[in-house]
C-alpha cells in the first residue's frame, strides 16, 4: 500500500540509472532502465540488416518487430535485471558505441515507441516502480506521484561515459564520445514523437557538480516525502 510511480528523465550519461537503481533498491521498488529496451531494438536492428550504410530500413524494421522479443531478467549473483534479446543475454553488447551510434534513430520510429511504451505500462500497472528513460513523465506515466529530470553539462557526461566505455576495454576517443552525446541530445530533444521534455511537475536536478552520495541523498528524501503523503491521502 502506498507505493508510487517514479519517473526518472534527462539527457544521456547524467547517471539516470545509477540512481533510478539505488533508489528502487533503497525503497524495494523494481527498477526499470527503458533506454536499455530502446538499445535491444537497436542491436536487433542491426543484426537483422535493418541498417546499410548508417541508413535505417525503417519498413524492415517494421516487419520483424514482432519478432523482437525482449526480457528483463535479475542476475541474483549481481543482483541487477539484464536484457535479453530472443533469450541472449545483450547486456554488454547493448551499451557499445556500435549501438549508441544508431539508438537515437531507432527511437524515432513510432512503431518502436508503440511496442516498447506498451510494455513500459504493463510493468508498472502495479506501481512500486522506478523507471528511467526521457518520456517516462511526459507520455509512459504522465500521471507517476514523483517526476525527476536529471541534466548536466555536456562535456561533464561525455566525460563520465568515456570513462565507463575504457574500463570495459572499448577503443574510443574522448571526441567521439562528445560528438555522440551531442548528437543523441539533439535527435532525443527534437524528434516530433514523444521527444525528451521535462514533464511540467517535475523536478529539475543539474549534477554537474554534485556527487552521487548527495544526488541519491535528495532524491529518496523528495521520495520519500511523496510517498509519505500518498500514504495520508490513501
Ligand atoms: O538512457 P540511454 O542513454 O541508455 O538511452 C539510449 C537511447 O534510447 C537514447 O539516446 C534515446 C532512447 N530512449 C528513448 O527514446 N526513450 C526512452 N524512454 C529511453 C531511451
Amino acid at each position: 500500500m502506498g507505493k508510487i510511480t517514479i519517473a526518472i528523465d534527462g539527457y544521456s550519461s547524467t547517471g539516470k540509472s545509477t540512481i533510478a537503481k539505488e533508489l528502487a533498491s533503497a525503497l524495494n521498488y523494481n527498477y526499470v532502465d527503458t533506454g536499455a529496451m530502446y538499445r535491444a531494438i537497436t542491436l536487433f536492428a542491426c543484426e537483422n540488416n535493418c541498417i546499410v550504410n548508417e541508413n535505417i530500413d525503417h519498413a524492415k524494421l517494421i516487419d520483424l518487430l514482432p519478432k523482437a522479443n525482449l526480457k528483463f531478467q535479475l542476475n541474483r549473483e549481481l543482483d541487477l535485471s539484464e536484457m535479453f534479446l530472443n533469450g541472449k543475454n545483450v547486456e554488454q553488447e547493448i551499451r557499445s558505441m556500435r549501438v549508441s551510434k544508431q539508438v537515437s534513430k531507432i527511437s524515432i520510429i513510432p512503431e518502436v515507441r508503440e511496442k516498447l511504451v506498451s510494455m513500459q505500462r504493463k510493468m508498472g500497472i502495479d506501481k512500486g516502480i522506478v523507471m528511467d528513460g526521457r518520456d517516462i513523465g511526459t507520455v509512459v506515466f504522465p500521471n507517476a506521484e514523483f517526476k525527476i529530470f536529471m541534466t548536466a553539462s555536456p562535456d561533464i557526461r561525455a566525460s563520465r561515459r568515456y570513462k565507463e566505455l575504457i574500463s570495459k576495454g572499448e577503443e574510443v576517443t574522448f571526441e567521439e564520445v562528445l560528438k555522440n552525446v551531442r548528437e543523441r541530445d539533439y535527435i532525443d530533444s527534437n524528434r516530433a514523437n514523444s521527444p525528451l521534455l521535462k514533464a511540467e511537475d517535475a523536478i529539475e536536478f543539474d549534477n554537474s557538480d554534485m556527487g552521487l552520495k548527495e544526488q541519491f541523498e535528495r532524491i529518496h528524501y523528495h521520495a520519500l516525502q511523496v510517498i509519505e503523503k500518498q500514504k495520508k491521502n490513501a
